[in-house]
């Protein structure tokens, strides 16, 4: 049996958090899709820890971590995450797998997601630059170097390759950084991932499920920054979404049974691209400033705005929520006022649909507001104590997108969490 955590948003949900609280409830978590580009926050005995690549499982000691097939994965950053979990006394070689046919983002990978995004100028996507886009470009070109190709003779003939054809791409681009430095650490970081453990995952994971063990797949990224279903072009280039959990994993869409989408009592977005509730004003940066919105993996400002239900809803369907986690309640706790995006007026026309292409459109949201809740939420741990503003907020969402809040996450301990 499989259960899922995903973002329902622009990704930085706190996914992280999420799924190292319902971490001990499983025998297996695995990462399904995305690579560096994550950051996933979680606190160990106080000690904050952001995670780009290894599953937030990880500081279970009784919990596999899995590294699935869906990955790109960058073994300069795996090997600095393994050596900082190391310090908390965890052992990768016991409890930290990876898939075989997970594909290796190389140095020129990097270079390329830079010089791409240098030409693109005005228009970029505000990638993270971690090489994701051309690493699965690679993928799906069918020129990637994988995971279990370092146990075979050819690799570095076949990395030469590789690089011949990136470094014709990058005279293209007209691209003359010195890239010897990162290929150096590149080397330096393959030779410790031999040392980790391969397994080929869709045996691995299909044998937990067989034995009755229970399996959580962590998702990166959010549902509007899906390939398919994103606001393209301004995603990210994985299915972030629970079909990528089957296609990242190798496991039946049957074995699926609890989809638990994050979603923040606000959204937030990092990079460029399409955000209706957007605020640019003071409300915004309040919010900006109390969520300590900057990127967990470049440090960047985060764009704020007020929830947006019509995207929410728009990501339960396509994900098969059956339960959303809300996070960050506690953010809103000084507000006087809060809205929520229902509708979309377009053209003068109001809808309730994520139309084809978000970006060429002018969207003004329809909002319906809310009283604030003027209570400090972070110390409330029981039901009983939440109050009536925050239940008729979250009623109103529940109705609105059809699935269930069955959880709200009031601060960033591990143990901020209410169950509704
Ligand atoms: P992820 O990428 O979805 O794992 O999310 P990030 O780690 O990038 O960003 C979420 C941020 O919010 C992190 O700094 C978390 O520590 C923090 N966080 C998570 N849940 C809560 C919450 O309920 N309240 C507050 N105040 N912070 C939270
Ligand atoms: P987690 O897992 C928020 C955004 C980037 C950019 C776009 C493409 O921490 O939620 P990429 O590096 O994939 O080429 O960037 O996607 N992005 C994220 N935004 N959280 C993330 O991950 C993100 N990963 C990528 O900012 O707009
Ligand atoms: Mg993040």
């Amino acid at each position: 049996m499989v259960d899922v955590i995903l973002g329902l948003q622009w990704g930085d949900e706190g996914k992280g958090k999420i799924v190292d609280y319902f971490a001990p409830n499983y025998d297996v978590v695995a990462r399904f899709q995305g690579g560096p580009n994550a950051g996933h926050t979680l606190y160990v005995n106080d000690t904050k820890v952001v995670l780009h690549q290894i599953p937030s499982g990880i500081f279970h000691q009784n919990t596999i971590n899995l590294i699935g097939g869906g990955v790109v994965l960058d073994p300069v950053t795996l090997k600095k995450e393994c050596d900082k979990v190391a310090s908390f006394g965890i052992d990768v070689k016991k409890n930290l797998f990876i898939s075989q046919r997970t594909n290796l983002i190389v140095p020129t990978h990097r270079a390329l997601d830079k010089a791409s995004e240098t030409a693109k100028g005005l228009d970029k996507i505000g990638s993270t630059l971690k090489g994701i886009g051309p690493a699965y470009m690679d993928k799906t070109g069918r020129n990637a170097l994988r995971v279990g190709d370092l146990l075979d003779k050819s690799f570095i003939t076949n990395y030469i390759k590789l690089r011949l054809k990136h470094q014709r791409l990058l005279d293209n681009f007209h691209f003359d950084e010195d890239i010897a430095a990162w290929e150096e650490e590149f080397f330096e970081a393959i030779e410790f991932l031999r040392s980790l453990n391969f397994v080929n995952a869709e045996y691995f994971i299909n044998g937990h499920i067989s034995n009755g063990k229970k399996i959580l797949a962590e998702g990166a990224q959010g549902s509007m920054l899906d390939i398919d279903f994103g606001t393209f072009p301004f995603v990210t280039s994985s299915s972030t979404i629970t079909a990528g959990v089957c296609t990242g994993l190798g496991v039946a869409p049957q074995k699926i049974k609890e989809v638990m989408g994050v979603s923040k009592a606000y959204c937030t977005r990092v990079g460029s691209g399409p955000f209706p509730t957007e605020l640019f004003d003071e409300t915004g940066e309040e919010l900006r400033k109390l969520g300590s919105e900057f990127g967990a993996t470049t440090g960047r400002p985060r764009r704020c705005g007020w929830i947006d239900l019509v995207a929410l809803k728009y990501a339960c369907m396509i994900n098969g929520v059956t339960q959303i986690v809300m996070t960050k309640a506690d953010v809103l706790d000084t507000f006087e006022e809060l809205k929520v995006c229902s509708a979309y007026n377009i053209n003068g026309k109001e809808v309730q649909e994520v139309p084809f292409q978000m970006s060429k459109l002018t969207i003004d949201p329809v909002y319906k507001a809310f009283p604030g809740w003027k209570t400090d939420t972070s110390v409330i741990s029981e039901k009983e104590n939440v109050p009536d503003t925050v239940n008729n907020y979250v009623s109103f969402i529940n109705q609105y997108v059809g699935a269930p809040v069955k959880y709200v996450s009031n601060g960033p301990g591990r143990n901020q969490i209410i169950t509704l």
